[in-house]
């Protein structure tokens, strides 16, 4: 039996994020190199983007690299890009098959150019799919993000287009590159740290949070079920009281 027969489809969180964590502990853990459980961390990958199409997620986020993650050893950083490029050519052929939408949020400008390209053609090749949105946080950070929008809004505001009364949490939005993506309603670590790790800050204020001590090349389907249905068992209040909530008053964040 699998645990996804518990699952509630009409619960189902519209966006969950993933914080991907634990590779580089999963491969010492057997006398390997951390590359290699950077490799290994590609089924996980699969099998979880697979689980969320298979259940009618709308939008899966995954967190791949940070801006921070730039300061490793250069074999790592390097190891991880040509992992990208060769992962994105061979699985865009699935994307298509299960009518998956490729995005990706972060800096590009700091990507290498092969990655920068294969990445566009793969999100051009998908733009027209109408099921899971798979969005890829790659060189990216919030306080990258949040900065970056607040450049932009600064500089329309020194043209004259926006005055700054006019700036509401709406006009904010459209400035974060998640601005097309609802909040994550779930928002899952795995590898056993309890932290955010610059990921979503602006996005996830009302998320439910999961940590698992399963490392990423160990987070299968059923890890994903099981956050699922973790996920339902709890009671989003959004700054109201349980008893407001279970007379079923509207929750709007
Ligand atoms: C997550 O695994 C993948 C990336 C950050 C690229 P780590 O590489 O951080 O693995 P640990 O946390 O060192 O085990
Ligand atoms: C967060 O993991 C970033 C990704 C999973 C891509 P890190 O391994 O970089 O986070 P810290 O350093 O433990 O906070
Ligand atoms: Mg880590």
């Amino acid at each position: 039996m699998s645990l996804r027969d518990n699952i509630d489809q009409q619960h189902l969180p519209a966006h969950v994020a993933i914080i991907m964590d634990g590779n580089g502990r999963w491969a010492k853990e057997r006398g390997k190199d951390r590359l290699y459980g950077h490799h290994e961390g590609v089924q996980s990958v699969r099998e979880v983007v697979e689980a969320a199409a298979e259940l009618g997620v709308r939008y899966l986020t995954l967190y791949a690299f940070s801006t921070e993650n730039w300061d490793r050893p250069t074999e790592e950083v390097n190891g991880i890009m040509e992992l990208l490029v060769a992962t994105i050519r061979r699985e865009i052929e699935t994307l298509q098959k299960n009518n998956i939408r490729l995005h990706v949020i972060g800096d590009e400008d700091m990507l290498p150019a092969t990655c920068r390209q294969e990445l566009r053609e793969a999100s051009a090749l998908t733009a027209g799919n109408t099921g899971l949105n798979l969005i890829m946080a790659l060189s990216y950070s919030s306080r990258w993000e949040i900065t970056d929008a607040v450049k932009k809004i600064a500089a329309e505001a020194a043209a004259g287009r926006i005055r700054p009364a006019e700036i509401s949490q709406e006009l904010f939005r459209q400035y974060l590159c998640t601005r097309p993506f609802p909040d994550p309603e779930l928002m899952i670590r795995t590898g056993g740290e309890h932290r955010i790790s610059n990921f979503l800050l602006y996005q996830l204020a009302y998320a439910e949070l999961y940590f698992t001590q399963a490392r990423w090349p160990d987070f299968r389907k059923e890890n994903f079920y099981e956050a699922i249905l973790d996920y339902q068992t709890r009671e989003r209040r959004f700054g109201k009281t349980s008893e407001q909530i279970q007379q079923n008053e509207p929750i709007v964040p």
